[in-house]
C-alpha cells in the first residue's frame, strides 16, 4: 500500500476497525475514506455498490459484521447470518465491481470446528461439525472466506481472509451483560476496588484456556498481511500464548490492584477447555506480536478509566456477548 492510495476501512467504529483506522493514520496513510453505519448500511446492495464506484477504493479493510456470543448468537442467528452474509456480499462483490486491488476479510476462530485439535490450523476448516450456537455467525464467516477464494479463483482478484484470536482493547465491550471475559473482569474487578467490595465472582472452575491477543497488535498483523499476503488460504492471528481463566482473572486484578478475592462458581458451565490458534504461519512470514498481555491489559485498563473517570457508568452495548468464564455480580 502507498500512503496516498485510498483506503477504505469498513466498521471503523467497532473495536478493530478503529484499531486499523488509527495504526493507518499513525503509519502516515492519507487517503482513508470511512463511513459510520447510519450513513453507509452495508447491507444496502445499492448505497454499497454505489459508494464503491463513486469512492473507487484501492484497498478494504472488512471490519464490519454483527457478532456476540452464546446468549447473542441463540437469540439473533437471523440477524446475525442476514448482516453478515448480506453486508459481506455487498463489499466482496462491490470491490470486485470497482477493481479494489486487494481486500482484507476478518474471519473469526468459531470457524473451526466444535472440539478441534489445538493448536487450531488453518488447514481445519470444515473438518468438522460447528458449534451449534454460533454456527449461523460462523457460516456467514466461512461464506466470506469462500467467497473471497472463489473471486480469487474465478476473477483473479487478491481478497485474504485473517482469523483472530480473542481480542481485548480500547473501544471493546464493557457492558457487564454481554462482554467478554477479559473486559467483563476489568470492569468487575474495578468496579468491587472503588466500592469496597471483598470478592468478585467468576463462572465457571477457571481451567479453560484461552488465548488473547491485543488489538492494535491485530491491527499491525492486518496492515503486515495487506503488504505481504496473498494466499487464497486464510491466516491465522493469534499471540500463540494461551492461559487459563483463573491466571488471567489473577493477572487483571493485579493490573487493578483489587486486594479482594476471586470465587470461583463451579455451578456453571466452563465451554471448551482449550482455544489456541496455530499462528505459526504468520510467525514464519516474520510478524512477530509487541504487546504482551500484561501490557496489553494494563493500556486496556488505562483506556476504561480514562473514558469515564470516576464514573459508574458504562457504555452502551455494541452487540450482545455472553460467553463461558463470564463474571457474575461481585459481592
Ligand atoms: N472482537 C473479537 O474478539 C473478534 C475476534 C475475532 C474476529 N472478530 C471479527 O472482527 C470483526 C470486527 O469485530 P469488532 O470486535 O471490531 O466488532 P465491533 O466492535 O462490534 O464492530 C463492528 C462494526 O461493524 C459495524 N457494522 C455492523 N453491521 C454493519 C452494517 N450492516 N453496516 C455498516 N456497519 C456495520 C458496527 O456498527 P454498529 O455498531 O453501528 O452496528 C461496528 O461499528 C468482525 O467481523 C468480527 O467477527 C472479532
Amino acid at each position: 500500500m502507498e500512503k496516498d492510495e485510498k483506503i477504505f476501512v469498513a466498521g471503523h467504529e467497532g473495536m478493530i476497525g478503529s484499531a486499523i483506522l488509527r495504526r493507518l493514520r499513525e503509519d502516515g496513510f492519507t487517503n482513508l475514506v470511512i463511513r459510520t453505519a447510519s450513513e453507509l448500511d452495508l447491507t444496502n446492495q445499492k448505497m454499497v455498490f454505489d459508494f464503491f464506484m463513486d469512492e473507487k477504493p484501492d484497498y478494504v479493510f472488512l471490519a464490519a459484521a454483527k457478532m456476540g456470543g452464546i446468549l447473542a448468537n441463540s437469540r439473533y442467528p437471523a440477524k446475525f447470518i442476514y448482516n453478515n452474509i448480506q453486508s459481506q456480499t455487498n463489499v466482496i462483490h462491490s470491490a470486485w465491481k470497482s477493481r479494489v486491488k486487494k481486500l482484507l476479510f476478518l474471519g473469526s476462530s468459531c470457524v473451526y470446528p466444535k472440539g478441534c485439535p489445538q493448536p487450531m490450523k488453518e488447514e481445519y476448516l470444515m473438518s468438522g461439525k460447528l458449534e451449534p450456537t454460533s454456527e449461523p455467525y460462523a457460516i456467514a464467516k466461512i461464506t466470506g472466506i469462500k467467497m473471497c477464494q472463489s473471486y480469487n479463483s474465478e476473477y483473479g482478484t487478491d481478497y485474504i481472509s485473517v482469523v483472530p484470536a480473542d481480542l481485548y482493547g480500547p473501544n471493546d465491550d464493557f457492558d457487564p451483560e454481554t462482554s467478554h471475559v477479559l473486559p467483563a473482569l476489568i470492569r468487575k474487578m474495578h468496579q468491587a476496588k472503588i466500592g469496597n467490595k471483598h470478592e468478585v465472582v467468576v463462572w465457571g472452575t477457571g481451567s479453560p484456556r484461552r488465548e488473547y491477543l491485543y488489538v492494535d497488535e491485530l491491527a499491525d498483523a492486518c496492515v503486515f498481511l495487506m503488504n505481504n499476503f496473498d494466499e487464497p488460504e486464510m491466516i491465522n492471528v493469534g499471540s500463540g500464548e494461551d492461559l487459563s481463566i483463573k491466571e488471567l482473572a489473577l493477572l487483571i486484578k493485579d493490573v487493578v490492584g483489587f486486594d479482594g478475592a476471586i470465587i470461583f462458581d463451579e455451578s456453571k458451565p466452563d465451554g471448551a477447555p482449550r482455544k489456541l490458534l496455530d499462528s505459526s504461519k504468520i510467525r514464519k512470514m516474520g510478524w512477530v506480536r509487541k504487546t504482551n498481555l500484561e501490557k496489553g491489559i494494563r493500556q486496556t485498563y488505562q483506556w476504561y478509566i480514562n473514558r469515564s473517570p470516576g464514573s459508574h457508568s458504562e457504555p452502551k452495548a455494541k452487540n450482545l456477548t455472553l460467553r463461558a468464564g463470564s463474571v457474575t455480580e461481585e459481592s
